[in-house]
């Protein structure tokens, strides 16, 4: 406990006491001399203590115990209000025969497993935190990539899973980032979560810097920071989220996260490969048992490997990345692109690696193979070469439509019409075809939430969505129940394609 609490009454470390079984006297005069008792009495043994788990120079920090030589001892003190949570059944052997066999050929499951591998290796490597987002339609597999993913660390199931929900960033982010410091956070399902608050958690987390606050004094404290891989899930992609919320990525934030699709592209959800079960449900099923019965043990023996192996790593992890990089970035690619790449590279060759101390039973050189097939389908959904904004803004707009189209807009011929939350009108054209008529506010506020108006609406002319008959934006058009009125009309070319 730190010493501060024995301040004021002390009560916080009373109750710590009893907590573990101390039975304490309630009369003042004897709760005042425990205290004294303990402030006072001469210490010979000491122990640094820490408020993040994670690496303190050699030794790596977990909750209940430090991994490393250190001539120092290293406690980890909690002043989060969370707990860790870190929980071993069965063995790596077990494990790995049972859980890790299962995720082979399956390039998601392989990839979520390497990244827990990865995140102790961040500062290895000197890469910045980050995070990774499978996105995709619901029961395709994604949650469960995450808790084969998880069963690295601790348990993939209720109670007290390894991973955590994204509702839980909401008050506590750097808690948790103190918790998952050089490791692996896990955060399912963004679409549980207020867009506001997961928009910026998501940025905060990437960046690896809390917000500084006040003090009592007035005088700004020193934020938080953490240095972190995080995987998350949902069926949104997290820019279209954020977007939502009306925050704008800079370019440095965007390329700190990564969004990988969750479907393989095998016709089998997440999955490429079965194993031999009859469906993808039984397949679910299998891994979630397995990983249930065995977990946790493969994760504190990667941190064995390490600190023993930590000088002779660096290099193969350095070599391993610039190769990765060197395998999987087209010719002529921004820079961007280099540096998420990167980032999926420490991940293959975290992968590797594990296999190399024999932690997996993959084949060499299996685990660069599944995270290059993640990469690809993230530069696929990056755009390569197309701008990412622009991207985010048309798919912001195809969902607005899809989601209000059919209920927030009044038909044009129908002069007394109680639409709810109006957000504009809607016409036939000659083809036959929608035109959705959209009312400045609501273009503003929500068509294009997030982005310039301005901008948004050269995108959208230059894409043929927005139909405009001069140099305006706008056409004046005239409307049941109002004097005419400049509106943006949306046409069906919007539908069109799936650059979006
Ligand atoms: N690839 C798949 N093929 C068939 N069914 C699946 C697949 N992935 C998941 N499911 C079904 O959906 C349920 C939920 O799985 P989950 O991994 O939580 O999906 P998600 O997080 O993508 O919604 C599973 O219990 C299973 O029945
Ligand atoms: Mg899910």
């Amino acid at each position: 406990m730190p010493s501060e609490l024995l301040q004021g009454d002390g009560i916080e470390v009373r109750r710590e006491l009893a907590r573990q079984g101390l039975s304490i006297s309630p009369i003042k005069a004897a709760r005042e001399l425990l205290a004294i008792y303990i402030q006072v009495w001469p210490v010979d043994e000491r122990a640094r203590c820490v408020g993040r788990l994670g690496w303190h120079g050699g030794t790596y920090v977990l909750p209940h115990e430090s991994v490393g030589q250190n001539s120092e001892r290293v406690v980890f003190q909690n002043a989060c209000g969370v707990e860790p949570a870190f929980a071993v059944a069965g063995t790596t052997i077990e494990w790995r025969d049972h859980v890790a066999s299962l995720a082979q050929g399956n390039s998601r499951l392989q990839f979520a497993v390497s990244t827990a591998f990865a995140g102790a290796l961040l500062g290895f490597a000197g890469e910045p935190s980050g995070g990774f987002h499978f996105t995709g339609p619901s029961s395709t597999g994604k949650t469960t990539a995450l808790k084969v993913g998880a069963s690295v660390w601790g348990k993939p199931e209720e109670p007290d899973p390894y991973w955590r929900s994204w509702r839980a960033t909401t008050n506590g982010l750097e808690s948790l980032a103190a918790l998952h410091n050089d490791g692996l956070l896990i955060l399912d399902e963004i679409n549980e979560a207020d867009p506001r608050e997961v928009g910026e958690a998501a940025y905060l987390l990437a960046n690896g810097q809390g917000k500084s606050r006040a003090t009592r004094m007035g005088t700004a404290r020193p934020s938080a920071s953490w240095r972190l891989l995080f995987l998350s899930s949902g069926e949104e992609s997290l820019s279209i989220f954020m977007a939502r919320a009306g925050l704008k990525p800079t370019a440095g934030q965007e390329i700190r996260l990564a969004e990988i699709g969750a479907d393989a592209g095998a016709g089998l959800g997440a999955f490429e490969n079965l194993h031999g079960f009859a469906d993808g449900a039984a397949f679910v099923s299998a891994l979630k048992d397995a990983a249930s019965l065995y977990h946790g043990a493969v994760g504190a023996e990667w941190l064995q490997v390490l600190v023993r192996d930590k000088a002779k790593l660096d290099t193969v992890l350095r070599d391993g990345i610039r190769q990765f990089v060197a395998e999987f970035v087209p010719k002529g690619a921004a820079g961007q692109v280099e540096r998420v790449a990167r980032r999926f590279g420490l991940v293959a060759v975290a992968g590797e690696i594990a296999t190399s101390y024999k932690l997996t039973g993959w084949n060499e050189g299996e685990s660069i193979t599944a995270v290059g097939k993640c990469f690809v389908a993230w530069l696929d959904g990056f755009g390569g070469t197309g701008n990412r904004e622009e991207r985010a803004l048309l798919a912001q707009v195809r969902s607005f439509f899809g989601a209000n189209g059919a209920s927030r807009f009044q038909d044009t011929s129908i002069e007394d019409q109680r639409i709810i939350n109006r957000a504009g009108f809607f016409r036939s054209a000659s083809d036959g075809q929608r035109e959705y008529l959209v009312l400045p506010g609501c273009f503003r506020g929500e068509v294009c939430a997030g982005f310039d108006p301005k901008s948004a609406a050269k995108i959208l002319r230059e894409r043929g969505w927005l139909l405009t008959g001069s140099d305006r934006a706008t056409q004046k058009v005239r409307l049941p129940g109002m004097v005419p009125t400049w509106v943006y009309v949306f046409g069906a070319r919007m539908w069109e394609g799936d650059e979006a």
